[in-house]
């Protein structure tokens, strides 16, 4: 086979709470993060060259080594220098669906598509924690992307533990397209402004980290409630985008008053995504929102709950027909 096509979910945090940081200079935190249907197609195929090009037709997408696509197969080509030589260069051509800088890990997605699409091209036989730990070379968010479904990430966020995968549920997001927010800017605004706050002795970490493993949240999900998920929804980077960008505020407003079990931004946002309690409320949801901010410049999305990370592409309705943008 000289391509694969693969599909790269959008992920969305139920819960993310900073409790510290690390030496590397990164946040300790403890989230759980849930894939959903809105989906990336990430296809990898041999071009016959010594050169790993990128495609991508988005205008706010580089397709230079910046993109952490391409870093990925930069990545695979120095850890598998024989496998390049044998089977050459490659081309990514990528095609977005999930909205960039929104706080989904799009660009997370993408280089786990292109770690799994690489390990099938050149018939490396990785197991899925050798392709985790290169992900996590790449960025605090890929060795999740990979794996996908409902999971316990530590660390920096590469450290997962899966967790009973909730059933599938209805998920609504939203986001103003010119809007989109820094993650570092995010960490480091919440640095400024809670470091007092940060549980510095590794006795203390543990000991915050058992506490949240038998919390509401992990009860919840052990016992697939979705109405108490979408009740103990937590974000701590909310504190710092929420004031600065008072839209996105406005917005996660609008989307409590919509009726949804829940709503959170997700991930140092500016997307908010709302549980919804089906699939009918979920659209009845989308039309609320459109409806009720009336701004072209909002997108909106109703898609839901999956339990996997990247995945082969099957032309199955189901797959490709995973989100609808309602303006
Ligand atoms: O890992 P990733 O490259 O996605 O992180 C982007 C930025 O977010 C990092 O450069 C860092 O500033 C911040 N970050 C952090 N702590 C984490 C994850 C990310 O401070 N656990």
């Amino acid at each position: 086979m000289r391509s694969y096509t693969l599909l790269a979910p959008a992920k969305i945090n139920l819960y993310l709470e900073i409790v510290g940081d690390r030496p590397d200079g990164y946040h300790e935190l403890v989230m759980v993060m849930q894939s959903i249907a809105l989906c990336d197609q990430v296809e990898v195929r041999a071009n016959g060259t010594e050169a790993i090009r990128l495609f991508c037709d988005h205008p706010l997408v580089p397709t230079d080594p910046t993109n952490l696509a391409y870093r990925a197969a930069e990545l695979m080509r120095q850890a598998f220098p024989e496998a390049f030589g044998r089977y050459g260069g490659v081309d990514i051509i990528l095609q977005k669906h999930i909205p960039v800088g929104a706080g989904l890990a799009g660009g997370s997605g993408n280089a786990a598509a292109v770690l799994v699409g690489l390990d099938l091209l050149w018939k490396l036989g990785l197991t899925q924690d050798e392709v985790q730990d290169l992900g996590a070379q790449i960025g605090s968010d890929v060795p999740f992307c990979i794996s996908g479904g409902t999971a316990l990430a530590t660390g920096r966020g590469e450290k997962i533990d899966s967790m009973p995968t909730l059933k599938s549920f209805p998920v609504v997001l939203a986001k103003y397209r010119p809007l989109s927010v820094a993650t570092a800017w995010a960490y480091k605004a919440y640095r400024q402004q809670f470091h007092d706050s940060y549980l510095c002795t590794p006795e203390d970490l543990e000991c915050r980290r058992q506490q949240l493993h038998s919390g509401p949240m992990m009860a919840a999900i052990a016992q697939g409630d979705i109405h108490q998920v979408a009740q103990h929804l937590h974000n701590d980077l909310e504190k710092v985008v929420l004031p600065a960008y008072p839209t996105v505020a406005h917005l996660r407003q609008h989307f409590q008053e919509a009726g949804c079990l829940g709503a959170m931004m997700s991930g140092s946002g500016p997307t908010v995504f709302g549980i919804a309690a089906s699939p009918t409320e979920a659209t009845a949801i989308a039309h609320h929102l459109t409806e009720a901010i009336a701004n072209p410049e909002l997108d909106v999305w109703v898609t839901h709950a999956i339990g996997k990370g990247v995945h082969l592409a099957e032309p199955s309705p189901s797959e490709t027909a995973f989100h609808s943008t309602h303006r």
